[in-house]
């Protein structure tokens, strides 16, 4: 090296400077939380409005901080929908915890890459022990191993690719074009209900969606086992490979639940592998009492529960649970010379090994600051809570004879619309499905313009149907209480139609 080199150096942020301007953006976080309820849930803005906020072209010369921060205030955080609000009763909920945040802030700072154990010893054994304690903390036996992914959507596809190396097909190898040993193709069995990322996964997998094959659900919108032995059957006999069927413990619309154990001794005669898809209500299983709905989700060969969801860990943290550890890494393992590690001495395990990516975030540490400060029971007992405050408003709807629960509430989400007393007992004619349907839409819809809570709505049986999904960690009974106040005068609205219609 002889070039000479008067200039500046070309290197980060001063260590000084950084403590001074993370200092700055702590107090801005701790501004932002103590705050977020007083903002209207989302933003009232239209699509398109913010970009022509922000220059066409990043800055050439540098900026300092202080501006950058005011910005921030200024133009992210009031056009951010606010999943922090303590009423964000929409979709599943996804709060970032104090201690979460805090975890990801020293991740940020350790910037690990825990591919392989030689680039993050502590990244890779860490999340072994992150793993194995919310394993325990989730009641299930010592056989279950797994990793820590992204999002329920990765799980999935890994569990499916697994699944696929165990029924022999060695995809991983052969790939699945112009093979003439797999008849008309390969089947993969969940319930009407179950979420689209198994579709998704059937997809990215090149199993096509045609793979997936939808089992019919019961009046309470649970997978029925016969239509699924039925299903296994007929496609046998028509030369398909039957190779998984993922059951769902809280699916996505009504939370309904799959009878596991009945799948599981299904799965068991067909050799087919058994993925569960409990990514919103698997935490409830850490409070043993609560533990019914999980009867046999202990045989199934893996398990996806999203920590973040309704464990209050910040985006993304998705667990997977394996007891068949082998076949996911012959779904995925691919070592090229530059990932060897020489000095490698078993027992090691490198998580790449186990995914479709490379690299990984260190999901574990953030996981393991928030299981110490909340600590298991702090957790349950949150948990618990919400289960009880869900209770308590469907026992409230249930008793309103304008207002019908329509699904069973086995967790903290409760499906429901408006249906004036004057229609009961009244065949649903299409005139007045059509007006229930634009009624609950426009009054759901009153409710989220107001700003102060937030709800969603799916279809059950093709009726409109509002979801209260309480999972957020600032929720409290008074805020559920808003909902349902602001539900009913929404309601009262549309009361004189709703008389119309009858008459
Ligand atoms: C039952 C179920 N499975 C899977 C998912 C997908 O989760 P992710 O966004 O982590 O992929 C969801 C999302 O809400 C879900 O409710």
């Amino acid at each position: 090296m002889t070039r000479p080199d008067d200039r500046a150096p070309l290197l980060d942020m001063d260590p000084e400077a950084f403590r001074a301007a993370a200092h700055a953006v702590v107090d801005v976080m701790a501004d932002y939380l103590e705050s977020v309820e007083a903002r209207p849930v989302f933003p009232t803005i239209e699509p398109g409005s913010l970009r022509p906020l922000f220059p066409p072209s990043a800055p050439e010369e540098p900026e300092p901080i202080d501006a950058i921060l005011a910005d921030y205030v200024r133009l992210i955080e009031p056009n951010a929908t606010h999943w922090q609000h303590p009423g964000f009763l929409a979709y599943f909920a996804s709060t970032a915890s104090g201690p979460g945040i805090l975890g990801e802030m020293l991740t940020a700072a350790l910037g690990q890459n825990p591919m392989l154990w030689r680039t993050s010893p502590i990244g890779t054994e860490l999340e072994e022990v992150v793993v194995d304690w919310l394993r325990q903390a989730l009641g299930l036996p010592e056989a279950f191993d797994g990793l820590l992914t992204d999002t329920a959507s990765t799980s999935t596809l890994i569990a499916l690719a697994a699944a696929r190396e165990a029924a022999g097909i060695d995809a991983a190898a052969r790939g699945l074009a112009g093979r003439d040993d797999l008849g008309p193709g390969l089947r993969v069995y969940a319930s009407a209900e179950a979420h689209s990322t198994v579709e998704k996964a059937c997809m990215t997998l090149g199993l096509g969606r045609g793979s997936l094959v939808r089992i019919a659900t019961n009046a309470r919108f649970e997978m029925d086992p016969g239509a699924l032995a039925e299903a296994i059957a007929a496609d046998r006999a028509a030369g398909f490979r039957p190779i998984a069927v993922v059951a769902t413990i809280g699916t996505t619309s009504s939370t309904s639940v799959d009878p596991v154990a009945s799948i599981a001794d299904l799965a068991v005669r067909e050799g087919l592998w058994l993925h569960v898809d409990a990514a919103y209500a698997g935490v409830v299983a850490m409070l043993p009492e609560r533990r019914a709905p999980f009867a046999g989700w202990e045989r199934a060969d893996s398990i996806v529960v999203n920590p973040h969801k309704w464990l209050f860990t910040p985006l993304d943290a998705s667990l997977l649970l394996t007891r068949r550890m082998t076949e996911l890494r012959a779904a995925f393992s691919l070592v090229p010379e530059y990932l060897r590690t020489l000095d490698r001495v078993t027992p090691v395990r490198d998580y790449n090994e186990y995914t479709p990516q490379l690299g990984r975030r260190f999901r574990a540490l953030k996981l393991w600051v928030q299981l110490r400060w909340f600590g298991l029971d702090g957790l349950r007992r949150r948990i618990e809570r919400h289960l009880e405050l869900a209770e308590d408003l469907a026992g409230l709807i249930a008793a309103d004879p304008d207002w019908d629960v329509l699904a069973p509430v086995p967790f903290s989400t409760i499906c429901f619309r408006w249906r004036p007393a004057e229609l009961a007992g009244r065949a649903e004619t299409p005139e007045v499905a059509e007006f229930l349907d634009s009624a609950n839409a426009a009054i759901m819809d009153a409710v989220n313009r107001g700003g102060e809570v937030f709800l969603s709505h799916t279809r059950l049986r093709e009726r409109f149907t509002i979801r209260v999904a309480i999972g957020n960690l600032r929720t409290e009974a008074r805020h559920v209480e808003r909902a349902w106040a602001l539900l009913r005068a929404a309601a009262a609205d549309h009361a004189a139609a709703g008389r119309a219609v009858t008459a």
